[in-house]
């Protein structure tokens, strides 16, 4: 992962806990609504991809106890990590573009309302996004991926050699060579793999994207609902289809890119498909960017004015995030795909202890309250989430008094301790497991290997009944906690 080149390390700080009595009284243990539903308390779970599910995207017996784990720390909601909304074979990620996964997430919803006795609400983040291939072996590009074109047999000088010839001579040229002769985009496809974007109007499938993305993402939230879920979370965040709609880099010309009331046109048109499907009782949200964090992307004039128009189309929620896109990946090895949070703007996402004057702690905090401030202004009273390095109370605290944010999202704090709610709520804060932002679960996350967290997972690992990842090295989570007596 990209650090920042001051390399300035940073511990976490937790701050004093509170007693129960202060916990009691707090506005993160306070109620809020998100449309018509109510959270017991102001906490939030957000997305996290496991990497649990079949490679036929079901639900498993692991995904359900890494849920059943994080619902006993009774947080207010939980969201379901990214589900795919298409029925392509996808890779172990869950999946929900079909009626045959109803059953699974179903009992999911069944196993986070038993484990946290009906005190979580429970959400899932439906997302679409588009193809991105492994890095090729170069010899295999030239030989078989790469298309002759006119005008790169021109470049060669090779206009009547047999194909054989050209593909043989493209695989013994010099880098500088080749980056004369090939298209900038075939050279991203020999070097990181290739990757459709939302502007490749030269395919039939993307340039349709606006026709078919609103019932594909109506149809995944009709399931949801079905399966019992309490709300659905629009995936609008990050390296993603819907994400690169909204960026200031999607010039689409065909009225849905280049201005931003344009990018916003198929996001918003989605939602109200949605929304007529599952009617106004249902929550209905998005995640989205407070900035991109890439050059020419978006910044917070764009995504306020995005919030602003979510709100005014009759959101839930709006929950921010930060960073995450491909444009500024590191080069995959061989036979890896590009991974959207190893450059600068993934170091936005989620920031490492290796960080630079600011530190990894409450980055994405001003920007979304700018948004929320934007959207307060328009007369709006949607609820904000705000994630980024949060795992102190008094933090969190400090943020919804300072009228910040009105929801807190403790994504990889919940991983390294998912009784974290449990334990502050009951005065028990001394025995948080704190977050060190090592990022050691999100390389594993980037290698597509079931994410576990160090300050948990070779603890106890013969404990009767512990499930362990496939190598059997890591239990897949935490052990249970027992709140001390007296
Ligand atoms: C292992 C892992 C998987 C993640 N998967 C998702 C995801 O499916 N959807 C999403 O919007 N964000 C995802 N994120 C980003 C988190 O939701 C969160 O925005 C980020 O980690 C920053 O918050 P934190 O500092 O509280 O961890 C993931 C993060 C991690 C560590
Ligand atoms: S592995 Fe654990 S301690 Fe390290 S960043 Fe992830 S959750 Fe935090």
């Amino acid at each position: 992962m990209w650090r920042p080149p001051e390399r300035i390390k940073w511990k976490p700080a937790p701050g004093r806990w509170p007693t129960r009595e202060e916990a009691e009284r707090s506005m993160l243990f306070s109620p809020v609504e998100i449309g018509p539903l109510r959270l017991e308390s102001r906490t939030w779970v957000p997305a996290m991809v496991p990497w649990r599910a079949t490679e036929e995207g079901f639900v498993t017996d692991e995904n359900l106890e890494w849920y059943e784990r994080f619902a006993r720390g009774r947080p207010g909601a939980i969201v379901v990590e990214a589900t795919g909304i298409r029925d392509i074979p996808s890779g172990p990620l869950l999946r929900i573009g079909h009626d045959r996964f109803v059953p699974g997430l179903r009992e999911l919803v069944q196993t986070v309302r038993r484990a946290s006795g009906g005190r979580t609400r429970l959400l899932i983040q439906v997302i679409d996004f588009l193809a991105v291939r492994r890095r090729p072996e170069p010899g295999k590009f030239f030989a078989r991926y790469l298309e002759i074109q006119p005008w790169l047999r021109a470049r060669l000088g090779a206009e009547d050699w047999p194909e054989e010839r050209v593909r043989a001579t493209l695989a013994e040229l010099p880098e500088d060579e080749l980056a004369r002769v090939l298209e900038t985009r075939e050279l991203e496809a020999l070097r990181y793999g290739y990757r459709e974007r939302v502007t490749d109007m030269d395919l039939a499938h993307v340039r349709a994207l606006p026709a078919v993305l609103p019932d594909l993402f109506a149809g995944a939230a009709r399931r949801a609902q079905a399966a019992g879920f309490d709300g659905v979370e629009l995936h609008y965040a990050h390296a993603y289809t819907m994400a690169s709609f909204l960026s200031r880099l999607n010039d689409r010309p065909d009225g849905y890119g280049g201005a931003r009331e344009s990018r916003v046109r198929l996001p918003l048109e989605v939602f109200r498909r949605v929304r007529e499907t599952v009617g106004a009782a249902f929550p209905v949200g998005c995640r989205f960017l407070a900035e991109e964090c890439v050059d020419g992307g978006n910044t917070i004039e764009d995504t306020a004015f995005f919030g602003v128009e979510f709100a005014r189309a009759g959101m839930d929620f709006l929950s921010l995030s930060r960073g995450g896109k491909f444009d500024d990946a590191k080069q995959p090895a061989i036979g890896w795909a590009a991974y959207p949070y190893t450059g600068p703007s993934g170091y936005e996402c989620m920031p490492q202890y290796v960080s630079d004057a600011r530190g990894p702690f409450g980055r994405n905090v001003e920007p979304s309250a700018a948004i929320r401030m934007a959207v307060r202004a328009a007369g709006f009273a949607t609820p904000v989430v705000v994630t980024g390095g949060v795992h102190g109370f008094e933090q969190a605290e400090a943020l919804l008094r300072e009228e910040k944010a009105d929801i807190v999202g403790l994504a990889r704090q919940s991983l390294a301790d998912p009784d974290w709610f449990e334990k502050v709520r009951t005065g028990h804060g001394d025995e948080v497991m704190v977050c060190e932002y090592t990022n050691y679960c999100e390389a594993l996350d980037q290698k597509h290997e079931q994410v576990t967290c160090q300050l948990w997972d070779r603890k106890g690992l013969d404990a009767p009944g512990v499930r362990r990842t496939r190598d059997g090295k890591r239990r897949l989570v935490p052990a249970v906690w027992r709140a001390p007596r007296g």
